[in-house]
């Protein structure tokens, strides 16, 4: 049986800032953000989005009645969720009027919970073939003002439905895994912002992607040949091509090199753009792989997913012939629609995120043109409210 992505969207914040501003504010060279780091973008979200909306907001554009009544199952991935006990897929549930007889939960590994629920879907729709699977990667990469993970943060959401039949990617059953107990990123239950070993997680990330990938080719008795496109979970675009430099090192053959380059430059044109996702990172690459529309029907991709503390994983994806009709460039125009911010702008509005607190508090909702958004909270509970519906 085929299994694999069915519909695929993504959301993020209305406002950016730009990355030759941040630079210069920081007094660096814009160069080492925009070349060094590869990010020329950089999503700002507004203290009235959490995980939970974003995840509702690019949800929404692909869960129309039909998939109502058929989603069963709602595989939430983040690492910035809201609440300590209850799952964000509960709220999505709600806020999306998904049938109550599906079930949610929420899935913690840094940035790998989405790829762990790819592959719980896997097994799930294996048994149940009729039924479909809402998955989400929800986050918000906060790191600190003035921090060497400043120029590294982003945020938002990738939603997809998976189902037997995909006609976006078919997922190949057969991956290589890798846990190892590191400390290369990590968040403290009493912090909002993480805690970060930045070129010790970026030396891990090549080495699990290089150990991964190779058992890979040496359990399928493949070789890097056989690839249309690799790509990554990328925390900062630059990650992605130091990984895959990595093993083009050994490549003799410069059409195979060329090949890859070129379709890594494609995979990582919106994450430029955006900035980190967290769990919806790599999903992010590969809608912007997909929506380039360089790829043939059938491309072969590989797919590298990395959540820090630390796993990885290599796994593969056929592109389906057709998929074009299910994602393609006016999936993601809305990022051309957005509002540049300066830096004055982007730092009030990072300080005006609600902490944990008991009393009630409102967010700055009324600005915010997102369908949904998150009002603030009363008596301790979060107050979320769709299509300016009581917006006062
Ligand atoms: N022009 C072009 N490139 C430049 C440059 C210039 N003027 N100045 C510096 N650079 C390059 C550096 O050579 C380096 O490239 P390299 O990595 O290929 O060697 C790159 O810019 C970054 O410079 P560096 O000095 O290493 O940056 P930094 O100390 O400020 O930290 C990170 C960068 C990414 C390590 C830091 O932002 C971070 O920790 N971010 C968080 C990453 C994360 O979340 N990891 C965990 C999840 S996987």
């Amino acid at each position: 049986m085929k299994i694999g992505i069915d519909k695929l969207s993504f959301f993020t914040s209305d406002l950016y800032l730009p990355m030759a501003d941040l630079a210069n504010a920081r007094n660096e060279d814009p160069n080492k953000y925009l070349i060094g780091i590869g990010q020329s973008k950089q999503a700002v979200i507004r203290n009235s989005q959490d995980t939970v909306t974003l995840a509702a907001n690019a949800a929404m554009k692909i869960v129309d009645d039909e998939e109502r009544a058929k989603i069963d199952l709602v595989l939430f991935g983040t690492e910035s969720g809201v609440d300590n006990s209850k799952s964000a897929a509960i709220y999505l549930q709600s806020l999306l009027k998904i049938n109550s007889a599906a079930s949610g939960v929420e899935l913690k590994q840094a940035c790998f919970g989405l790829t762990a629920g790819i592959q719980l879907a896997m097994g799930y729709i294996a048994l149940h073939p009729d039924r479909r699977v809402l998955l989400v990667g929800s986050d918000i990469a906060r790191y600190g003002i003035n921090t060497l993970g400043e120029k590294t943060q982003g945020g938002g959401a990738v939603a997809m439905i998976m189902s037997a039949n995909p006609r976006i990617l078919e997922i190949g059953t057969q991956s290589t895994h890798l846990t190892r107990d590191i400390m290369d990123f990590w968040r403290p239950l009493n912090r909002d912002e993480a805690l970060v070993d930045g070129q010790y997680s970026s030396e891990e990330f090549i080495q699990f992607f290089k150990e991964t990938f190779n058992l890979y080719l040496e359990s399928q008795d493949e070789t890097i040949n056989d690839f249309d496109a690799l790509i990554f979970h990328l925390p900062y675009t630059k990650m992605g091509l130091k990984a895959l430099r990595a093993v083009l090192e050994n490549v003799d053959n410069l059409s195979v090199k060329e090949r890859l380059l070129d379709k890594f430059e494609d995979s990582r044109r919106l994450n430029r753009e955006v900035g980190n996702l967290y769990t919806g990172s790599l999903y992010l690459s590969l809608i912007s792989l997909l929506t380039a529309g360089t790829l043939k029907d059938g491309a072969n991709i590989g797919l590298f997913s990395y959540g820090s503390g630390a796993e990885g994983e290599f796994f593969t994806g056929k592109v389906v012939a057709g998929y074009e009709k299910m994602i393609n460039k006016n999936s993601v125009k809305f990022l051309e629609n957005r509002q540049a911010v300066s830096v004055s702008e982007y730092e009030r509005i990072y300080r005006s995120f609600l902490k944990p607190q008991t009393d009630d508090a409102k967010t700055d909702f009324k600005n915010d043109p997102a369908p949904f958004v998150f009002k603030g909270q009363e008596n301790q509970k979060r107050i979320y409210d769709q299509n300016n519906e009581n917006r006062n």
